[in-house]
C-alpha cells in the first residue's frame, strides 16, 4: 500500500535531550489529582499523575478516551485547580494562565471569526500589552512561519480546517511560550493534511526550541513528535509507563516497528481504541 510517510520526518536539529540532567524541569507535575464536581459527587478523572518536562522536550500524552488528558492540559494551562498535588512551571506552584503556557485546542471554531487571521494572531499579542506595530509584525512573522502570509487578510470561514489550524498554531507560537500546550489539534484533518502539519510542527520547534506537550489518541502521532511518551491507564488514572522514544529513528526501521507494537500494547491493555489513522498503516 502507498504510504506517505516519507513526507514525515522527525527533523529536529540535535536531541532535545540536552539539558535533561541538568537543572530544574521547566514543568514539573506531582501527585496531581484532577476531577469536577457532579450532582453525584467528585468525579476522580486524574487519579494521581506524576512527572517532569526538561526545557526543549516535546511530550506526548496518550491514554483511554476519558482518563483525563485533556483535563490534565487544562490544569497545566491553569485553568483548572488540582484537588490534590502540584503543578509547576519554571518554578512557580500553580501559575494562574498566562502567555507563558499558550493552548491550541482540536476544533476548527477557535478563531475569531470576525477578525482577519492577521488579526487573530496580532490580538493576544496586543492584549498581553504589545504595542500595535511590533504585535503586527510579529504576527505576519508567525504566519509566515506556519506558511499562512499569503492569508493574513482573509477571515476563518474563507479557510481550509488545516489553515485554521495552521492559524490556531502561529498565534500560539507569537506568544513565544515557554510550553507550547496542543489537544488533539490535528484530530479532525484528513490524514494527508495531518502528517504535512505534523512535519511543520517538528520544523517550526527545531526552530523556535518551544517545549511541547501534546495529546494525541494516534501511536503514529506520538512517534513522529514526541521525545518521551506518557502512557495514562484508565480514570482516575496513573501514569502506566513512560517511554522514551527519540531513538527510535525513521518510521521504516525496525525500531520504530518495535516501539509501536509496545504502544499499542500498553494501550489495547487500558481497553484503548487505537486510531489507525489510514495514512500510517
Ligand atoms: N467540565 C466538566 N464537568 C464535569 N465532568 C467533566 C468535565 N470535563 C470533563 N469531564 C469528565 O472528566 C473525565 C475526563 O475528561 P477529559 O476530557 O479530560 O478526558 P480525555 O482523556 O481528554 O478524553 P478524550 O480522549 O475523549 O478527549 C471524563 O469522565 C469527563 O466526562
Ligand atoms: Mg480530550
Amino acid at each position: 500500500m502507498a504510504s506517505t510517510l516519507d513526507n514525515v520526518s522527525r527533523t529536529r536539529e540535535q536531541p532535545a535531550n540536552g539539558s535533561r540532567s541538568t537543572g530544574e524541569p521547566l514543568l514539573s507535575v506531582e501527585h496531581v489529582r484532577l476531577g469536577y464536581w457532579t450532582p453525584a459527587g467528585f468525579n476522580l478523572a486524574v487519579g494521581d499523575v506524576s512527572f517532569e518536562v526538561q526545557r526543549r522536550e516535546r511530550i506526548i500524552v496518550i491514554g483511554p478516551s476519558g482518563c483525563g488528558k485533556s483535563t490534565l492540559l487544562k490544569a497545566i494551562a491553569g485553568f483548572i485547580s488540582p484537588a490534590g498535588g502540584e503543578i509547576s512551571v519554571a518554578g512557580r506552584t500553580a501559575p494562574p494562565p498566562g502567555p507563558d503556557r499558550a493552548v491550541v485546542f482540536q476544533e476548527f471554531d477557535q478563531l475569531f471569526a470576525w477578525r482577519t487571521v492577521l488579526d487573530n494572531v496580532a490580538y493576544p499579542l496586543r492584549v498581553n500589552r504589545r504595542r500595535r506595530a511590533d504585535a503586527t509584525a510579529s504576527a505576519r512573522q508567525f504566519l509566515e512561519l506556519t506558511g499562512l502570509g499569503h492569508a493574513a487578510d482573509r477571515y476563518p470561514h474563507q479557510l481550509s480546517g488545516g489553515m485554521k489550524q495552521r492559524v490556531a498554531i502561529a498565534r500560539a507560537l507569537a506568544l513565544e511560550p515557554a510550553i507550547l500546550l496542543m489537544d488533539e489539534p490535528f484530530g479532525s484533518l484528513d490524514a494527508l493534511t495531518r502528517a504535512r502539519l505534523q512535519g511543520e510542527l517538528n520544523a517550526i520547534l527545531d526552530r523556535t526550541h518551544t517545549t511541547l506537550l501534546f495529546v494525541t489518541h494516534s501511536i503514529d502521532e506520538a512517534l513522529v513528535l514526541g521525545d518521551r511518551v506518557v502512557v495514562l491507564g484508565n480514570a482516575p488514572s496513573t501514569v502506566q509507563e513512560l517511554v522514551d522514544v527519540r531513538d527510535v529513528g525513521a518510521p521504516d526501521s525496525a525500531a520504530y516497528a518495535d516501539m509501536r507494537r509496545r504502544l499499542r500494547r500498553l494501550l489495547a491493555n487500558k481497553g484503548e481504541e487505537v486510531d489507525e489513522n489510514a495514512v500510517f498503516v
